[in-house]
């Protein structure tokens, strides 16, 4: 088993990383001095998998767990869906004490951690990550919360948890496609913190896919510890956090642009890597060697590159942009890169530039 620390002072916590971590639930949570009434919160394809083993780990260890099952998808992560948790949690009898445990995707942790932020004004909360994307990013650094119809994460709070727990084995179940677009966030840690990780990734991608145990441990470990890191030095998002975002400006807006139907977030993030490393290449100085290690990658993990729009939808893409929380005094900042590893933030480019590069054939 790997542990990566989160040192945040008073909010410090550590990430389990291992097999057969759903069974072990029950003495972890114990050993943070937790028993009595628990929420496990999970979603409708996850819980017929997995609830029942984190249930009775809990059970044989002093908890007494209420879980509550909500339907998969995006469309959960809005406050209708935390107003049913909380009428759970209140019917209960939960207090203070209890503790919130998010079991599933992003999707339950950000919607779970957000109960877990409010109710009571905050309980004890617990992450048990079961997708890739989760693993390596949404279950590390705090950042909970719900959408609006007006758009996503716009209600929230920075809440960590009290430990997350990372059980490679439920990676096995999931759908190839979410595995991959979960990758798309680890080959992003290779780019903005880590060449040694991107080597391991471009040496052993199909052992990754393949969900190689040893491999897997070491890897998620790594993501969680850059993030990790980055969060250390920057919780609250005034700086250096956002080059987690590298990527993700142009593939925000890719997501927006076509209603959140097409592309799941890694692979309009993939996408968006590219452009950011075609700009990267016009403003940094990013070799053309780098540009084609990353697109070589992002191929070879199942991953599109690329995406011809019309003229049409490229003026929503750039609107969409303008929109990204992102925006700094009317101009939209990107992330790009030097090298492999190596990372800006708060990058000016040119609007000219941006639409010669969205136009371009790359
Ligand atoms: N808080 C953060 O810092 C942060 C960072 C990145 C993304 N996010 C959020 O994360 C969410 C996306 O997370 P996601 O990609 O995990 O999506 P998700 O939670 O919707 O999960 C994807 C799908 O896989 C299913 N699933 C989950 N685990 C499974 C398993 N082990 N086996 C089989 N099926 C499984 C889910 O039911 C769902 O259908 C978005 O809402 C995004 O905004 C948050
Ligand atoms: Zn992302």
């Amino acid at each position: 088993m790997n542990t990566v620390n989160v040192p945040l002072g008073d909010r410090s916590y550590s990430i389990q990383i291992g097999k057969g971590l759903l069974e072990q639930s029950g003495p972890t949570v114990s050993q943070l001095g937790l028993s009595g009434p628990c929420a496990v919160i999970t979603d409708d394809h996850v819980g017929p998998l997995y609830l029942d083993r984190v249930i009775q780990s809990l059970k044989s260890h002093g908890m007494d767990p209420v879980p509550v099952t909500l339907p998969h998808g995006e469309s959960t992560k809005r406050i209708a869906m935390a107003e049913k948790c909380y009428e759970v949690l209140a019917n209960h009898r939960l207090e203070r004490k209890s503790p919130v445990i998010a079991l599933g995707g992003g999707v339950i942790g950000d919607l779970g951690g957000f109960v877990a932020a409010t109710y009571l004004r905050g309980v004890p909360f617990i992450q048990i990550p079961t997708t890739m994307l989760a693993q390596v990013d949404s279950s590390v650094g705090g950042k909970v919360g719900v959408n609006l119809p007006q758009g996503k994460n716009l209600v929230g709070a920075f809440y960590q948890p009290l430990t997350v727990i990372c059980d490679l084995d439920t990676l096995a179940t999931l759908d190839p496609r979410e595995l991959r677009a979960g990758i798309a966030e680890v080959i992003k840690y290779g780019v903005i913190h880590d060449p040694e990780l991107f080597q391991t990734l471009e040496n052993s991608i199909d052992r990754l896919l393949a969900l190689d145990a040893e491999l897997t441990s070491g890897i998620v470990a790594r993501c969680c510890a850059i993030k990790a890191e980055v969060v250390r030095q920057d919780e609250k998002e005034g700086g250096l956090r956002a080059i987690l975002n590298f990527g993700h400006t142009i593939g925000h807006a890719i997501e927006a642009i076509s209603n959140y139907n097409q592309f799941l977030h890694g692979e309009a993030i993939s996408i968006g890597m590219v452009l950011a490393g075609v700009l990267s290449k016009e403003l940094l100085g990013f070799s053309d060697a780098d540009q084609e290690r990353l697109v070589a990658l992002l191929k070879r993990t199942g991953l599109p590159t690329s995406f011809n729009w019309s003229d049409d939808q490229l003026e929503k893409l750039l609107a969409a942009m303008a929109l990204d929380k992102k925006v700094e005094a009317g101009e939209v900042r990107f992330v790009l890169a030097q090298s492999i590893g190596k990372v800006g933030f708060g990058c000016r480019v040119p609007s000219p530039l941006l639409k010669n590069v969205l136009k371009s054939e790359f």
